[in-house]
């Protein structure tokens, strides 16, 4: 029997070339491509280059960076999203962009772009707890936008010393925790939208 098509999208949450969470998303986006019926959608923080949210800026003129957003997650039954930790929190960048997500547009459902969805949480950061704290706010904020945030997550630590010059994580341990985040979500996602 086949599997049901789903639609993965993932997030770094940081807008740095060269950011380790977006290395880490990529050793993952490696493992989940190869998985039957799923299609990857890479969203880039960077490239879609948010203006910071401002009720006076909606409500003039919706960006059209926003709308992209919103239309790709829409199209997504789960999200992946790495951020890196800023002072014990996760990235404003990422914040941004959830909370231009979060606003409706005419005609939407109500938190159409997370509502019912999946998600799952990595971190990468040089210190030794990999941003941990970070992923802790971010499920926070997610779950208030009635996200179903899985409980299977992954912070690297040391990130700065973790990939090889090909942008491999170097330790098992790592690739195994980074590919069961990234698994779990696509088999939880896959059952989810099959149940509806
Ligand atoms: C403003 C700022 C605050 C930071 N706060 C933390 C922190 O609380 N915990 C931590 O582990 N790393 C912290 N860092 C270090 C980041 O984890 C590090 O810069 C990391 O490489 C950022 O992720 P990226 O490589 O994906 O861009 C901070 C960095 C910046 C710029």
């Amino acid at each position: 029997m086949s599997q049901t098509p789903i639609k993965i999208a993932m997030i770094s949450g940081s807008l740095r070339k060269g950011s380790f969470n977006t290395k880490l998303l990529k050793c993952v986006d490696e493992t989940v491509s190869g998985m039957d019926q799923v299609e990857l959608d890479h969203i880039s923080l960077s490239e879609l280059d948010l203006p910071m949210f401002n009720e006076d800026l909606e409500a003039a003129s919706f960006p059209e960076s926003a709308l992209e957003l919103k239309r790709r997650l829409i199209a997504a039954d789960g999200v992946l999203i790495s951020s890196p930790e800023y002072n014990g929190s996760f990235s404003g960048a990422l914040k941004n962009a959830i909370d231009w997500a979060s606003r409706p547009r005419p005609d939407e459902e109500s938190l159409a772009c997370f509502k019912g969805k999946v998600c799952a949480l990595l971190a990468a950061s040089p210190g030794a707890i990999g941003g941990l704290r970070g992923i802790r706010h971010v499920r926070q904020v997610l779950t208030q936008l009635q996200m179903h945030v899985i409980p299977q997550e992954f912070a690297l630590g040391k990130a700065h010393e973790a990939f090889d010059d090909n942008g491999q994580l170097k330790e098992e341990f790592a690739r195994n925790m980074a590919n069961n985040v990234g698994q779990s979500l696509v088999k939880i996602a896959r059952m989810h939208k099959s149940a509806l």
